[in-house]
């Protein structure tokens, strides 16, 4: 009967004998023992390095921030060069709308910090591209996560941010049932961290962030408004929006906050994020394959409520403009700091079918489509906003078609 010895050492019963004698005189002296001993440890070491080398390669960007030099970039980049401007940090800078919104902060002579993990949740190349970007317009980018409340610490203690344009997230519907922990991490965690280091920050900073049309989960009064519900998420990724949402309500009621949540409705432009519909299609039509078009019940299209990154951009800068102070100091609320939820969207809803008739017809290519009825499992249906309270709030445009 093969022994489990065997199965480790698989030899003739004879050589094993050897073998195991063999051992016996190895560990027989001291001075060998120690060598193994030495070499266990050595080998324990690198397996542990090598494992918290594939974590932060893999998962978070652990950057080495601080030094002078470092500071002097982040001091110079916050600085503002306007009358009545703002020190803004936009987190997740590198990302599709944090790239627009930080150039058009920075043009018009406010201070802007970034700060960005770069994840690898879609090529992180096109991060660092926009980041060239908003390098050229003396924009420091600080590489780091906002789930890592020492940077944050240092980044208020040198820069003394007026605001904060919290645009860091784990996005994507579908990726949740992949990796579920990604949402938690940035969404979640990462929220909490970046609004106690508001908290304590002195003077607190006024918060804009991006919630997301999302919350509206299954409704289906149109268009969707902000008071109405928000309790039946039909994914990850919109449930911790939706936390994101009552946890900023709680840091505004406790702390004197001022908080502004902006739901946003399929953002869509130039450098734009390539795990949207819209890049993956038209790949697929200039390859000539074949495109999977999802119906909902009855054969009803799904449609989205398509907003160009323009119009987002002046909604977050419109928020950012209203936003109002934060009230808190010293991690105490010293008075009523203002909550605020507006809708960005575009109120004019576009069926998938109507959108792929547009690629078809600017590519000059037909597109071969599979219809498929969507999963019961899937995303929401449709979106459509009701924008008024942006409109009446900072002029926020409707129904604009690109
Ligand atoms: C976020 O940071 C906190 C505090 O440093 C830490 O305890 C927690 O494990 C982190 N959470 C995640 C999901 O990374
Ligand atoms: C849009 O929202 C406003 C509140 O901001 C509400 O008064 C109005 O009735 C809503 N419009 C529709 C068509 O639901």
């Amino acid at each position: 009967m093969p022994s489990l010895e065997e199965e480790l050492f698989p030899s003739t019963p004879g050589k094993f004998k050897d073998r195991n004698r063999h051992f016996h005189r190895c560990f027989a002296s001291t001075s060998t023992m120690f060598l193994w001993a030495l070499f266990l440890i050595a080998l324990t070491a690198s397996y542990l390095c090598f494992q918290s080398f594939v974590d932060s390669g893999n998962r978070y960007f652990s950057a080495t921030w601080g030094g002078h030099h470092w500071e002097k970039q982040v001091r110079t980049s916050a600085q503002i060069r306007r009358s009545h401007g703002m020190s803004v940090l936009v987190t997740g800078a590198a990302g599709f709308v944090g790239s627009h919104v930080s150039l058009a902060l920075k043009k018009r002579g406010d201070g802007v910090v970034g700060l960005d993990n770069f994840n690898n949740y879609y090529d992180p190349s096109l991060k660092k591209a926009r980041k060239n970007l908003l390098n050229e317009q003396d924009i420091f980018v600080v590489e780091g996560d906002i789930n890592d409340s020492k940077l944050l610490l240092k980044l208020f203690d040198i820069a003394g941010f007026t605001h904060v344009m919290h645009l860091a997230a784990q996005a994507g519907v579908r990726y949740a049932m992949e990796n579920p922990n990604s949402y938690v991490h940035s969404n979640i965690a990462g929220l909490v961290t970046l609004l106690e280091a508001c908290k304590n920050a002195n003077p607190q900073p006024a918060i804009v962030w991006a919630s997301s049309s999302s919350v509206y989960g299954l409704n289906e009064k149109v268009p969707f408004s902000e008071s109405d519900r928000t309790d039946q998420p039909a994914s990850l990724y919109a449930a911790t929006k939706k936390a994101g949402e009552e946890i900023t309500h709680t840091y505004n009621h406790i702390y004197g906050l001022s908080i502004t949540g902006l739901r946003f409705f399929t953002v869509y432009g130039p450098w734009g994020r390539p795990d949207m519909a819209y890049f993956s299609f038209t790949r697929n039509i200039l390859q000539g394959k074949p495109i999977t078009v999802y119906r909902g019940k009855n054969r009803v299209d799904l449609a989205r409520d398509f907003t160009y990154i323009d119009d987002v951009v002046k909604g977050c800068i419109g928020s950012l403009d209203t936003s109002g102070k934060s009230t808190g100091s010293g991690g105490k609320k010293r008075g009523p700091a203002p909550y605020r939820i507006f809708n960005l969207g575009n109120t004019s809803p576009v069926t998938v079918p109507m959108m792929v008739g547009m690629l078809e017809k600017h590519l000059k290519v037909k597109a071969k489509k599979n219809f498929v009825v969507m999963p019961g499992n899937g995303d929401v249906p449709f979106t459509h906003a009701n924008i008024s309270s942006a409109r009446k709030e900072f002029g926020m445009r409707e129904a604009r078609r690109k």
